[in-house]
């Protein structure tokens, strides 16, 4: 496995004019390239997307007709909110494991900047009868049923469909059931842009972002995340006001991920052919779990039931792991998750007697993680994947541990392993 991502950019920034098929194209490339593989070798490429263009949904078939490649790379699409690339990277896993592939691309790409806006019924209802009209006389008296109300747009909301619950609303929940304090949050954010302050300047970070070019005329080159706060501090982070719940919250725009734009992706082989092809492989993927719980309960905590399977299906202990890659949808999901492990109920409700453990700090998430990086809900997962690898190589680590909650109540945990 190798992977690599574009710049992670707050969403209305500086790649608000890249769609999330050209942030998908640029990951894709920028990974072939560096891996010097032959693109004709590529079998299939599956992709993880949350927030579709309705006009070309299958965002994975259009990355693949990249002049790049060639028109036979089957590609398919997958979304599991949050944790959608590392579907794609378990769907890409298993083909090869079933032989029916043996070199695949897996990703994922976000474009928050440029979310569908949809009609109103009204609207809909209105156009569609328009334009089924036969004659001039019968489209205005179906476009004359528009109603003011109807002009205002939808915009997708990051809420329950179930529940109506908003991620933030359910943060705050879970802030509230498992005690996490305000200031643990902060000083949670605030850890997360030291350590991904320090691992762009020592270009850890920075080695796996593939420049992006935009603007009319592709003069602007786009080389870095631009989220990650280097002179952030814990006055400035307790300062800001609770945005999801104004009056008692404890969750602000300093302790969340922000909305942001941007890609990933990684290049998976069966070890045969990436052996037989000269290459040394990155990592295995040693195992991986998927679980789910009700979204109306604590809807990102499901990482807490999936961990412990993902763990047990790879034969190895928390203990075992040399590093843990945790996504920071929220400060206190990830406070909340941790509790998790450390409980003997949620270990039950997993199926377990004992708990997964308490997760050694130092080897969590090393060069911070979403709060401060970003998280471009289909890109997040492929991001991580690349990032614990990658530094499970330069510590001469083996085991590394990564989870990823996900809307819907869902969480993802997977087990790689180094050579
Ligand atoms: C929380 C959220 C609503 C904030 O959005 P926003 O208001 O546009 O955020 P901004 O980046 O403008 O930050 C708001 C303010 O906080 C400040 N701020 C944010 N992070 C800060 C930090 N680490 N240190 C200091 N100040 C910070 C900003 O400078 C800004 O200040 P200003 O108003 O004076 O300019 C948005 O990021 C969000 O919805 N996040 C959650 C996304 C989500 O649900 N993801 C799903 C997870 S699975």
């Amino acid at each position: 496995m190798a992977g690599v991502r574009t710049p992670f950019a707050k969403a209305g920034t500086v790649l608000r004019s890249v769609s999330a098929i050209d942030l998908g194209k640029r990951a894709v490339s920028e990974l072939l390239q560096r891996a010097e593989l032959d693109p004709g070798l590529v079998e299939m490429l599956v992709f993880g997307a949350v927030l579709q263009d309705v006009t070309a949904p299958n965002i994975a078939r259009e990355i693949s007709l990249m002049p790049l490649l060639p028109r036979g790379v089957q590609a398919y699409t997958v979304g599991r909110a949050c944790a959608s690339s590392n579907q794609a990277i378990t769907d890409a896993a298993d083909q090869i494991i079933l032989g029916h592939a043996e070199v695949a691309v897996a990703g994922g790409a976000e474009s928050l900047s440029n979310v569908p806006v949809l009609h109103s019924a009204g609207m809909s209802d209105a156009l569609v009868a328009a334009s089924r009209a036969k004659n001039a006389r019968q489209r205005m008296s179906a476009l004359a049923t528009i109603r003011p109300k109807d002009l205002v747009p939808i915009t997708p909301a990051i809420a329950e469909p179930t529940t109506g619950e908003t991620m933030g609303e359910s943060a705050e929940k879970m802030a509230k059931l498992n005690g996490i304090l305000r200031e643990e949050q902060d000083q949670f954010a605030l850890r997360s842009h030291r350590l991904a302050s320090a691992g762009t300047a020592d270009g850890r970070l920075a080695e796996e972002i593939a420049p992006v070019w935009t603007g009319a005329d592709l003069q602007t080159v786009v080389t870095a995340d631009n989220g990650i706060r280097e002179s952030t501090n814990i006055e400035q982070l307790s300062a800001l006001k609770p945005v999801f719940d104004r009056k008692y919250g404890s969750v602000t725009a300093g302790n969340s991920s922000p909305l942001t734009d941007g890609a990933s992706a990684v290049l998976l082989m069966s070890e045969e052919r990436a052996r037989t092809l000269g290459y040394t492989p990155m990592g295995f993927i040693r195992s991986y779990a998927y679980a789910a719980l009700d979204p109306g309960e604590q809807l990102l905590q499901a990482p807490v039931l999936a961990a412990p399977v993902a763990l047990k299906r790879a034969g190895l202990r928390l203990e075992d792991m040399d590093l843990v890659e945790m996504h920071e949808a929220f400060a206190a999901q990830v406070l909340s998750n941790l509790k998790g492990f450390e409980s003997r109920e949620w270990a039950r409700r997993a199926g377990f007697d004992s708990p997964v453990g308490e997760v050694d700090r130092a080897r969590l998430n090393v060069m911070g993680g979403s709060i401060a990086i970003g998280h471009p809900f289909g890109a997040t997962g492929a991001r991580i994947t690349t990032t614990l690898l990658n530094e499970l190589r330069r510590r001469d680590g083996r085991f590394g541990l990564m989870t990823v909650c996900a809307a819907g109540g869902m969480g993802f945990a997977m087990v790689v392993e180094t050579e």
